[in-house]
């Protein structure tokens, strides 16, 4: 299996909550490596862009609101089949609709306020990745 980087972002209910290391102790234990970390406060600038895709959608508003409300932890994970293994631990983005045993079941308040975003492709990945890290920030 291909080894792949994804890209994450532990969102501000959960940092605001203290659930950075819970977190992380699921990232690993799936087997991912966290190979690039740092803990911003997004700029509305940034959020507007990064989340530029869904500009249209009746949501946008309050989620660049709600994206830079409070720090949020950005990630770079890298592991087999990393994109696709992060979107296991992270569950359904409406927590109603999530796994037992996955970060949004477990810690997500809701649709919006969902603890965490990971890369939905490579491509995309490697798009967000660049969006948040220079390369000297990676370390694998
Ligand atoms: P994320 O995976 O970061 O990608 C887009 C984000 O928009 C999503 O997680 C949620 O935080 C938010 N989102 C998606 N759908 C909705 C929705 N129906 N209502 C409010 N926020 C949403």
């Amino acid at each position: 299996m291909a080894v792949e980087r994804t890209f994450s972002i532990i969102k501000p209910d959960a940092t605001k909550r203290n659930l950075t290391g819970a977190i992380n102790q699921k990232i690993e234990a799936a087997g991912l490596r966290i190979i690039g970390q740092k803990r911003i406060k997004m700029s509305k600038t940034q959020a507007e862009g990064f989340y530029g895709v869904h500009k249209e959608r009746p949501f946008f508003g309050s989620l660049v609101t709600f994206m830079t409300s409070g720090p949020v932890v950005v990630q770079v994970l890298q592991g087999d089949n990393a994109v696709a293994k992060y979107r296991e631990v992270m569950g359904a983005t409406d927590p109603a609709k999530a796994n037992a045993g996955t970060i949004r079941k477990e810690f997500a308040e809701s649709i919006e306020a969902n603890s965490v975003h990971g890369s939905d492709s490579p491509e995309n990945a490697k798009i967000e990745i660049d969006f948040f890290f220079k390369p000297e920030e990676i370390v694998d």
